[in-house]
C-alpha cells in the first residue's frame, strides 16, 4: 500500500493506493484561504498539518487492515509558495499562496537585477516565490531577517513528516531561483533575492527517497518508519499518475484554474509568452504548462451571481454545440498567466444584448475559457510542443458541452479516461511508490482506459476561427484603456 498526500489550496487529500494501482480509498481534510486584501492570499502552514492528521485518521480508521500495510508515502501540492522557517524549524509567517497577486512591481524589480528568463527558463509571475520574498523584503524586514529556510508548502509537510528539508525538481522549478536546464539551485538568481543555496531544501527527483517516517508519527499512526518520496508539484504530480511522461503526451484540466500540460524530453522554454517551462518529477524529463487563473472558477462565478450551480449552467448549451454564443467572454477575473502575464487584467463581456439570456452567458463564459486554452496551445507550439491530443481532467471535464467547444475552439482531440482518480494525490502515491521500489515503480506510471474521445468539430471549428479574432482584440484594446 502507498499513501499519496496533496496539499492543496481548499483540502489536503490523503488517498491510499494498492501496489498495482488500485485506490482503496480517500479522505479530506478542509483549508481555508485568508484574503486579508483584495488580490492577496495566505494561509497559515500549521493548518495543512493540522489537516493532514484529520484526513490520514479519516483514512485510515476508514481501511484499518490496508493502512497498516503502508510501505511508502509520497506527496505533492500547490506551488511556489513562500513558506518561511526560522532557526527553530517554526514558520515565520503565514505562507503568500500562488494565487497571491501583490508582488507584480517585485517582478519588474527583479527582471532588472539578474537574467531570471535566461536561467529560470521562465519569465517573473507575482504567483512565483522568488517575487513574493522581494515583497517580504521591501515590506517586512524583520520577517525576512528571520528567514533560516525557504520551503514549498508540500516540503513544509515533508519536514514534519521526515525532519528533513527537501525538495523535489518539479516544485522547484516554480520558485524562479533554478537553473530549470540543468536540475539545480542557481546561486546567480537567489542572490538577486538575498538568498543562498544554504536558504534552500536539498533536492531530489521526484522519484527518490527523500527521508523516512519520525519515529513518534510512525508510532502513532501503527505503522512502520516507511520512506517518503520526493514527490512533485500538483501538476507534475497528475501527470505522473496519467502516464503523461513522453513528449507528444499531454492533459487539460477544468478545474478551478486551467492548465495545459505537456511533457518534454528537454528543456524548453517561451517565456516571452508566460509559458511555464519545469523539470517534470521523473528524471531527465521537463514539462511545459499554460496556466489559465479562472477557468472553472468563471462559471462559477456567474453560478455564485445567479444563485445557481456552474454543471446547471452548462447544461443549459444543446447537446450538441452548433453556433458561437452572440456574447464574447474574456475570462481573466483573477489576471491572467498564460499569454499575457498580466495580474492586473480584468475579465469582461462583448455584445450583449436585450436579448441575451443566462444560456448565452453561460456559453459565452466556457468558449472564453476554450480561447484562452487556445492561446496556451499556441503558446506551447511557439516553444516547441504542437499538442493535438491531451487527457481531459477536472471538474469542468463533466460537461460534454465544455468539451466540445474546446475541442473546437482550440483544435485539439480531448481524452475522456475511465472512471477513475486522476488528482494529484493519486500520483503522488505513485511517486511514493517509485521511490519505494526503484525502476519497478515508475513502470507503474501508466496511461489510463479511454472512454471517449471528442475531436474538434469541423463547421464549429470554422466559426470559432472567426469568433477568436474578435477574442483576442479584445484584451489589448482593454489595456489600453486601463
Ligand atoms: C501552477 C499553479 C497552480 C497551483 C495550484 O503553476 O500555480 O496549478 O499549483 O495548485
Amino acid at each position: 500500500m502507498y499513501l499519496g498526500l496533496d496539499i492543496g489550496t481548499s483540502a489536503v487529500k490523503a488517498l491510499l493506493m494498492t501496489a498495482t494501482g488500485g485506490t482503496v480509498g480517500s479522505a479530506d481534510g478542509e483549508l481555508r484561504v485568508s484574503r486579508l486584501r483584495p488580490g492577496w492570499s495566505e494561509q497559515d502552514p500549521d493548518d495543512w498539518t493540522a489537516a493532514c492528521r484529520k484526513a490520514i485518521r479519516a483514512l485510515s480508521r476508514k481501511h484499518p487492515r490496508e493502512w497498516a500495510a503502508i510501505s511508502g508515502i509520497g506527496l505533492s501540492g500547490q506551488m511556489h509558495g513562500a513558506v518561511l522557517i526560522d532557526d527553530v524549524g517554526k514558520p515565520v509567517r503565514p505562507c503568500i499562496l500562488w494565487n497571491d497577486g501583490r508582488s507584480e512591481d517585485e517582478c519588474r524589480e527583479l527582471e532588472n537585477r539578474a537574467d531570471f528568463r535566461g536561467i529560470s527558463g521562465n519569465i517573473l509571475m507575482a504567483g512565483f516565490t522568488a517575487p513574493k520574498l522581494e515583497w517580504i523584503a521591501r515590506n517586512e524586514p524583520e520577517s525576512f531577517r528571520r528567514i533560516r529556510k525557504v520551503l514549498l508548502p508540500k516540503d513544509y509537510v515533508r519536514l514534519w513528516l521526515t525532519g528533513e528539508y527537501v525538495s523535489d525538481m518539479s516544485d522547484a522549478s516554480g520558485t524562479l531561483w533554478m537553473d530549470v536546464g540543468a536540475r539545480r539551485w542557481s546561486s546567480e538568481l537567489l542572490s538577486a533575492t538575498g538568498l543562498t543555496v544554504d536558504n534552500m531544501p536539498a533536492l531530489v527527483e521526484g522519484t527518490e527517497v527523500s527521508g523516512r517516517l519520525r519515529t513518534p508519527l510512525a508510532e502513532e499512526w501503527g505503522i512502520p518508519e516507511v520512506p517518503v518520496g520526493g514527490g512533485g508539484g500538483d501538476n507534475a504530480a497528475t501527470a505522473c499518475g496519467m502516464g503523461v511522461l513522453e513528449a507528444g503526451t499531454g492533459f487539460l484540466s477544468l478545474g478551478t484554474s486551467g492548465v495545459l500540460f505537456a511533457a518534454t524530453q528537454s528543456f524548453a522554454p517561451n517565456a516571452g509568452q508566460a509559458v511555464h517551462a519545469f523539470c517534470h518529477a521523473v528524471p531527465d524529463t521537463w514539462h511545459q504548462m499554460g496556466v489559465i487563473l479562472s477557468a472553472v472558477d468563471s462559471l462559477n462565478w456567474l453560478a455564485d451571481l445567479t444563485g445557481r450551480q456552474a454543471p446547471e449552467l452548462s447544461a443549459m448549451l444543446p447537446k450538441a454545440v452548433a453556433e458561437p454564443s452572440s456574447v464574447t467572454f474574456l475570462p481573466y477575473l483573477s489576471g491572467e498567466r498564460t499569454p499575457h502575464n498580466d495580474p492586473g487584467a480584468r475579465g469582461m463581456f462583448e455584445g450583449l444584448s436585450r436579448a441575451t439570456d443566462l444560456a448565452d452567458l453561460s456559453q459565452a463564459i466556457m468558449e472564453g475559457v476554450a480561447f484562452a486554452f487556445a492561446d496556451c496551445v499556441d503558446a506551447l507550439s511557439v516553444a516547441g510542443t504542437r499538442i493535438e491530443t491531451a487527457f481531459a481532467v477536472g471538474g469542468g471535464a463533466k460537461s460534454d458541452q465544455w468539451l466540445q467547444i474546446i475541442a473546437a475552439a482550440a483544435g485539439l482531440r480531448l481524452l475522456v479516461p475511465a472512471e477513475g482518480d486522476y488528482s494529484a494525490a493519486y500520483g503522488a502515491a505513485k511517486l511514493g511508490m517509485a521511490a519505494d521500489l526503484g525502476e519497478a515503480g515508475q513502470a507503474s506510471f501508466v496511461a489510463p482506459a479511454i472512454i471517449r474521445e471528442i475531436g474538434p468539430d469541423a463547421g464549429l471549428a470554422d466559426r470559432y476561427r472567426d469568433r477568436r479574432q474578435k477574442y483576442k482584440a479584445l484584451y489589448p484594446a482593454l489595456k489600453g484603456s486601463r
